[in-house]
């Protein structure tokens, strides 16, 4: 079959696969070729057992994977035939050198912009999917422009606002989709080739252009605004504890002014998750950078609250447990940033096992998606450490459950059982918030739920 577009996206991550596999789905005359330097990641891809799960995505992959949707090791082939090319590399914290803790490591980043030049023949699109700090298109420009070959690259800004979990759903019903580019003339008509491919499903009103840096930021603002709605929250959570308020009360009240809204305003352990953290910390290093000290430190309080939070809870079940946890079985419900995914970057259960560790607990650990990256993130430290995918084993004997994911599984758990087969008294520390907190109190818990009055028996 004849392609009338050649789309390549460079990594095969939790942006790039989903979204190249919707684009895939929505548009059956582009080719879609998704590369990545891990063959694992492709092999998986390629077969049914596809290396990030989210609801919906493997239905999708299967219908245009074979079609008009590849996924390939081979980066060079890649971008020799692409039109097109979404940059989705991964962008962490830097952990080394200047910035360390704060500035983006841009080096997969800039490898790829170098690639781009060895292989190109011809002139192509540039989109940077992955998120990136502000004026970065800038310097992909340079590394781009500065080829012997003559090629013109135009690079424009699509950042992504999927949330995980709920991945294919937001890609075909975005809130908006954001194109950035310059305002010249090529530029416009690049923003319009990104344009062209989204109408095939978004309609017009929610296809936002604007120029390269206010794309740029606006992803970054948009994951601050959105972490700084939970920070608040859980920042009143705490002062909830110590009144008798109801943080859940607060929430509804609170978010039924339209002027604030309801969503993203439950209490919790604290946010996860590959973005929040990460772009904050680039917010703040670049009004650092630019000698904004006040809007850094303002910024900077929201990961401040996020850790506190974290502490908070720990601190919590060691205090109610009567101030020691030697020795003492505690699972773990959850262990992903989130319910609906497996992925466990920035994930509260990280901090929370490893201090319950270093308190020389017992723990274990139960998720439905996220033990395999719960091994990764607590390897070396897990002699204490069992993983049980079973919640029912998972409990067994346990003197405290510590509640770390929304997962829906949990809520349905037959707590009766539950509470006869562990050690009394029985605990439980729900940093979600999704268990009928009264019921477990009546079945004989002691029930600790965040932000809400302590349900106790002694
Ligand atoms: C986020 C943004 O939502 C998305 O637009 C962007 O593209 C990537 O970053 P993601 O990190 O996948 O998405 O998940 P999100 O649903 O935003 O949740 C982030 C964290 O906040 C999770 O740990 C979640 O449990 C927590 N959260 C969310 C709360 O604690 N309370 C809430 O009310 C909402
Ligand atoms: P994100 O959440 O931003 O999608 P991930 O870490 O899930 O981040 O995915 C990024 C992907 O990019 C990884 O699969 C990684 O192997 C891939 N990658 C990193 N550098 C390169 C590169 N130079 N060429 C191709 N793929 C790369």
């Amino acid at each position: 079959m004849k392609f009338s577009k050649n789309i390549l996206c460079i990594g095969a991550g939790y942006v790039g696969g989903p979204t190249m596999a919707i684009i895939a789905l929505k548009c059956p005359e582009y080719k879609v070729t998704v590369v990545d330097i891990n063959e694992e990641r492709i092999k998986r891809w390629n077969s049914d057992d596809l290396p990030i799960y989210e609801p919906g995505l493997l239905e999708a992959v299967r219908v245009a994977r074979g079609r008009n949707l590849f996924f390939s090791t081979d980066i060079p082939e890649g971008i020799r035939a692409a039109d097109i090319i979404f940059v989705s590399v991964n962008t962490p914290t830097k952990t080394f050198g200047h910035g360390a803790g704060m500035a983006s490591d841009l080096q997969h980043w800039e490898k790829t912009a170098h690639q781009i030049v060895a292989y190109s023949e011809k002139p192509k699109l540039i989109v940077e999917k992955s998120t990136l700090p502000v004026r970065t298109a800038e310097a992909m420009e340079r590394i781009l422009s500065g080829n012997k070959k003559n090629i013109h690259f135009e690079v424009v800004s699509n950042p992504e606002f999927l949330a995980e979990g709920s991945a294919v759903k937001d890609l075909l019903e975005p809130d908006r989709v954001l194109i950035g580019s310059q305002q010249t003339e090529s530029g416009l008509k690049a923003a319009q080739v990104i344009v062209d491919i989204y109408a095939h499903w978004v309609p017009a009103g929610k296809i936002i252009t604007t120029n390269l840096w206010s794309a740029e930021l606006s992803k970054l603002v948009a994951n601050a605004f959105l972490a700084q709605r939970i920070s608040s929250i859980n920042a009143i959570s705490a002062l909830c504890e110590k009144t008798d308020a109801d943080v859940a009360e607060i929430s509804f009240a609170v978010g039924s002014d339209a002027r604030i809204g309801s969503r993203f305003m439950k209490a919790s352990v604290g946010f996860g998750g590959s973005c929040f953290k990460k772009d904050i910390l680039n917010l703040v290093y670049i009004c650092r950078s630019y000698g904004l000290n006040e809007v850094a430190d303002y910024w900077e309080k929201v990961i401040t609250m996020n850790d506190y939070q974290q502490e908070r809870f720990v601190k919590k079940i060691i205090k109610e447990m009567f101030n020691t946890i030697v020795g003492k079985k505690i699972t773990l419900l959850g262990f992903a940033f989130k319910a609906n995914t497996g992925d466990t970057r920035e994930s509260p259960g990280i901090y929370v096992a490893k201090q319950l560790l270093e308190e020389r607990a017992a723990l274990v650990i139960c998720d439905p998606q996220a033990l395999e990256n719960a091994r990764k993130d607590l390897a070396g430290l897990d002699h204490g450490v069992t993983y049980e995918l079973d919640p029912y084993r998972a409990v067994e004997k346990a003197q405290a459950i510590a509640v770390i994911t929304e997962w829906e599984v949990f809520k349905k758990l037959d707590f009766e059982k539950v509470f006869s087969v562990m050690q009394k008294p029985a605990f439980i520390f729900d940093g979600r918030n999704i268990l009928d907190h009264q019921r477990l109190f009546k079945i004989g818990f002691n029930v600790f739920p965040l932000g809400k009055p302590s349900l106790t028996h002694f």
